[in-house]
């Protein structure tokens, strides 16, 4: 159990995986290379969803590697002590993931042609996931109740900080040709479609029985089975009750946990904070 944050550049992260010395190095002089695919979200809006697609468009539908190897060595998080120590190590093109900022983001993606594929959520569905995994993790500050998650999701008060911040930080680079935007919403209403969307992107087409394969091996309930995928063995050791990143998986649950005046309360700072932005870029405007 901790009590406080590790804190760079203003910015919380978890005191557990993660090193003030690591994340000044990565963020400074990580070198990303030109055939890299690098997955960058915020916590909690469907990154091992993702990575888990990646990893199977990669090995044409193929579950060998996924059923072999832990998903956070096969895309490691660039600004964790261990995966940045992996990546390092690692030859040829990789997948990695990261959630860090925009403005703490090495440099060196911005020269390179490295894929980028952005994941981004409806924020409340963000809130009540982070909730319970910072809740049920040992790895950083935990909140007692929901509502004092509430103001800290606000306030920005949380691992990786603001999530307006983060996402308002990597729209900017939305038009940039090597830059993909997807969201959760939309994986979630067609994810045949938003998985060949991803496949034409990373140049790798795949014929309808690996698509297939990818579709029905990334689902919720074959990745909450899968314990290289579902976090069950990194997380025995710093969670309680057998906890697994497939939680509930699905879009809306904020309904079943916000009140109507916390409901309000965000759309109000929503507003602010995303004013500018064209509402059809984020599928959770519409509903
Ligand atoms: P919930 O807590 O709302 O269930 P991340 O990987 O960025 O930490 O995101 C975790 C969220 O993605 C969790 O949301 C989890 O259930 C959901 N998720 C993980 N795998 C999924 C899948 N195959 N299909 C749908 N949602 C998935």
């Amino acid at each position: 159990m901790t009590d406080d944050y590790l804190w760079f550049e203003e910015i919380p992260f978890p005191v557990i995986g993660y090193s003030y010395e690591v994340l000044k190095e990565a963020c400074a002089q990580f070198v990303i290379k030109d055939e890299d695919t690098v997955l960058v979200t915020y916590p909690k809006s469907g990154s091992h969803w993702v990575i888990e697609i990646l990893c199977l468009i990669h090995s044409k539908g193929d579950t060998k590697w996924i059923q072999s190897v832990p998903i956070w060595e096969r895309s490691p998080w660039l600004e964790t002590n261990r995966g940045n120590k992996l990546l390092k190590e690692r030859e040829g093109p990789r997948l990695l993931t990261s959630h860090l900022p925009f403005h703490l983001f090495p440099t060196s993606l911005f020269t390179s042609k490295a894929k980028v594929i952005y994941i981004m959520r409806n924020p409340k569905d963000v809130l009540v996931s982070g909730y319970y995994f910072w809740t049920m993790t040992h790895v950083s500050k935990k909140p007692e109740s929901l509502e004092q998650y509430f103001q800290w999701f606000m306030e920005g008060n949380m691992p990786y900080g603001s999530w307006f911040e983060h996402i308002r930080g990597w729209m900017s680079m939305r038009d940039r040709e090597n830059v993909l935007m997807l969201s959760y919403e939309e994986l979630q209403k067609d994810p045949r479609s938003t998985i060949e969307k991803i496949g034409q992107f990373l140049g790798k087409k795949l014929n309808p029985e690996e698509l297939d394969s990818v579709l029905k091996n990334s689902s919720f309930q074959v990745m909450k089975e899968n314990k290289m995928s579902n976090l069950e063995m990194l997380l025995e050791k710093f969670s309680s009750k057998h906890f697994k990143i497939t939680r509930k998986g699905i879009c809306g649950d904020w309904k079943n946990h916000l009140t109507v005046a916390q409901a309000e309360a965000f759309d109000k700072v929503y507003q602010e904070k995303m004013a500018g932005f064209p509402k059809e870029l984020f599928p959770w405007e519409s509903n």
